[in-house]
């Protein structure tokens, strides 16, 4: 068979054993219904409490709830139009770089005439903290802001706790979607101080189909999905068990390994970029200081190349990785995150985003160090480049 290698960590994750163990028993005995009064639902609720606590614990939250959902773009959704339906005439900024789960969600509500604004980035992939301050509405109007924790292109940390305060000290509510943060970097959300902040399940070894958003205590929102009023109300649907559990598992397992996992992956990554500048000159990482950025991503541009056939022959060559870029029927537009950083032309093009995870191992750095120049020369020869 032929060797493959997974380095698209950012798009899904293999699930962990541990989350696999978990669910096993939910998708085969325990197969209740927790808002069901017999037994079977009753075991099931138990369940579901039970990874509830564990993860609120593992997230740093105290007072908070954890409120499940089909996905972290639900999540986002949850956060954001939550918001705005609960406060009609306020305001949401967000910055330039977030998810389309975040973009989109605010797009619909400023055709409907909400008031959105948008925070630019810096060079480095940072939110512009004296721009966001300046979009500030000053009549006291409800407002939510909302800057990702680190971005999944990137892997660009932002200045949580300098967002946080600011939003505090101008009784802003605070969002941020921590999808690509969870399970890579310390994440305490009280100690942080953020109000909202959405999570999925699958970036980190989890199943997919199962996100969360928690929210502080004295946030209030509208649900988006109704129905029977599970998870008091903000999201009606049988909740899924055997997900929700697996969830719990996979963020035990990464908190518990985080510290020697931060270590091996930044290092692992390490090697693939110095080992990538070396044989292909000219590449250019996304995203400013390797401290300032999730230990297991890296985006890099690379020029003269066609994009779309480096992607495909390395996938020939069982190498996975992810475009930095949206590729729209045969074209390539730059990607949003990219081009906001004031990356242009080729630079803002050909970004090729490598991520990595639990199952990453040296020798698959080895094997992609190894092929990846060789790909990159024969599409340039291909295409005359
Ligand atoms: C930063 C970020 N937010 C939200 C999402 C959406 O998560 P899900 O795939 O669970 O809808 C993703 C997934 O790509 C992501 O990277």
């Amino acid at each position: 068979m032929m060797k493959r290698v997974y380095l698209d960590y950012s798009a899904t994750t293999p699930l962990r054993p541990e989350a696999a163990r978990a669910m096993a028993h939910y998708l085969d005995d325990e197969f209740g219904n927790p808002s069901s009064v017999h037994s079977y639902g009753r075991d099931a609720r138990l369940a579901v409490e039970e990874a509830r606590r564990q993860t609120l614990a593992a997230l740093g939250a105290g007072d908070g709830r954890l409120v499940y959902t089909g996905s972290g773009s639900e999540a986002d959704c949850l956060a954001v139009i939550g918001f705005a339906r609960r406060h009609p005439g306020g305001c949401v900024i967000r910055s330039s770089i977030e998810h389309k789960a975040v973009i989109e969600s605010t797009k619909v509500l400023a055709s409907g005439g909400y008031d959105v604004r948008v925070a630019p980035v810096k060079a480095d992939g940072t939110v512009d903290l004296e721009r966001l301050v300046g979009l500030l509405p000053d009549d006291g109007r409800p407002t939510l802001v909302s800057v990702m924790w680190a971005n999944n292109e990137t892997g660009v940390i932002q200045p949580l706790k300098a967002l946080a305060e600011l939003c505090r000290d101008r009784g802003a509510t605070f969002h941020s979607d921590a999808v690509q943060a969870l399970g890579k970097i310390p994440l305490e959300v009280d100690a942080v101080g953020v109000d909202l902040v959405a999570f999925s399940a699958h970036k980190l070894g989890g199943p997919k189909g199962v996100g969360a958003l928690y929210v502080s205590g004295a946030v209030e929102l509208e649900p988006i999905v109704y129905g029977g009023g599970q998870e008091s109300g903000l999201r009606s649907g049988t909740e899924n068990v055997a997900g929700i559990v697996g969830f719990a598992a996979a963020v035990a397992a990464s908190i518990s390994e985080l510290e020697p996992e931060t270590e091996r992956l930044s290092a692992l990554r390490d090697r693939l970029s110095v080992g990538l500048h070396k044989t292909l000159p000219g590449i250019v990482v996304n995203g400013g200081d390797a401290l300032q950025r999730l230990p297991n991503v890296l985006n890099i541009s690379v020029p003269n190349i066609d994009l779309e056939g480096v992607l495909t022959a390395l996938d020939l060559e069982g190498i996975c990785v992810s475009s930095g870029s949206a590729c729209s029927t045969g074209s390539v537009e730059p990607s949003h995150v990219i081009a906001a950083m004031g990356r242009e032309g080729e630079l803002a093009s050909n970004a090729i985003r490598l991520s990595l995870g639990w199952g990453t191992r040296a020798e698959d750095i080895e094997y992609a160090l190894e092929v990846f120049p060789k790909v990159v020369q024969r599409v340039r020869e291909f295409s005359g480049h």
